[in-house]
């Protein structure tokens, strides 16, 4: 695992566009694993800047979302799918046919998480971005999920319920459950790109990078990944142990 600290959400996110830009240059046909959330915003506006100043195409990508809440329709705000155009998908050349995110339909949901594990089995992901929740959750897989899972159904932790909350009207509006890939899916990207920002976030930090690899912080298990590259911003990094600017281990 390789760890870069920078000196604030801003100096990380162009570094974080920076490292997804030269893959897709060097592989204009990438798979992509995309994550939602604040954290990647800035990622995402400077992806689409590269793209803006001819740097990228997203022509040949194809990308692949970490996750999706139950039973909210697909043209409310607050769905990732909603999300991921508003912050991605509307201002590039992605083709519509290339961006899979999981179904939410709460009646068929076994066969929609049955579906998009099959669908990821045909196209393992090049690389994966992640962010991680304040109680170490990666995708919406929350502490005490099984690291043998693939795409499932989440009942959402109260604190991830609550953390979200902060976009909907009130807690009661947040979705219970979640469909999510799980633990098995994410470790299958032959690389993984995790982001994280702020106070809030560096004990999870902490815990993933020098916790037991355990089902309580499911990011722990990132540590068992032969390919991770994790970008902090001091405030996020103000646990770990770093007196330059990058540990590896
Ligand atoms: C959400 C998403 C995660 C994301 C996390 C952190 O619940 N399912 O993929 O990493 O929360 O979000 P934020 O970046 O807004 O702190």
């Amino acid at each position: 695992m390789d760890i870069y600290k920078y000196k604030d959400y801003e100096d990380m996110s162009k570094a974080a566009a920076a490292f997804v830009i030269r893959e897709i240059i060097k592989k204009p046909n990438l798979i992509l694993g995309l994550a939602t959330g604040t954290t990647p915003i800035g990622l995402y506006k400077y992806l689409i800047k590269a793209y803006d100043d001819y740097i990228i195409s997203f022509k040949e990508v194809k990308t692949f979302n970490l996750d999706e809440y139950v039973g909210l329709p697909r043209s409310h705000p607050e769905s990732y799918y909603s999300f991921m155009h508003r912050y991605l998908f509307d201002h590039i050349d992605i083709l519509p046919k290339n961006i899979n995110i999981p179904s939410n339909d709460p009646e068929n949901m076994e066969r929609l998480a049955t579906e998009y594990n099959a669908k990821m089995f045909g196209n393992q992901r090049d690389l994966q971005i992640l962010g991680i929740g304040q109680n170490g959750h990666i995708g919406f897989n929350e502490p005490g999920s099984r690291m043998g899972n693939m795409t499932f159904i989440v009942k959402l932790d109260e604190q991830t319920r609550l953390d979200n909350s902060r976009f909907f009207k009130s807690i009661d509006e947040v979705p219970k459950y979640a469909i999510t890939m799980g633990i098995k899916n994410i470790m299958f990207s032959k690389q993984i790109l995790l982001v994280a920002s702020g106070k809030n976030k560096a004990e999870a930090i902490y815990k993933m990078a020098y916790g037991d690899v355990s089902d309580d912080v499911p990011a722990s298990v990132l540590q068992l990944h032969p390919h991770v590259t994790v970008m902090v911003d001091e405030e996020a990094a103000s646990l770990l142990n770093m007196t330059g600017n990058h540990l590896t281990f």
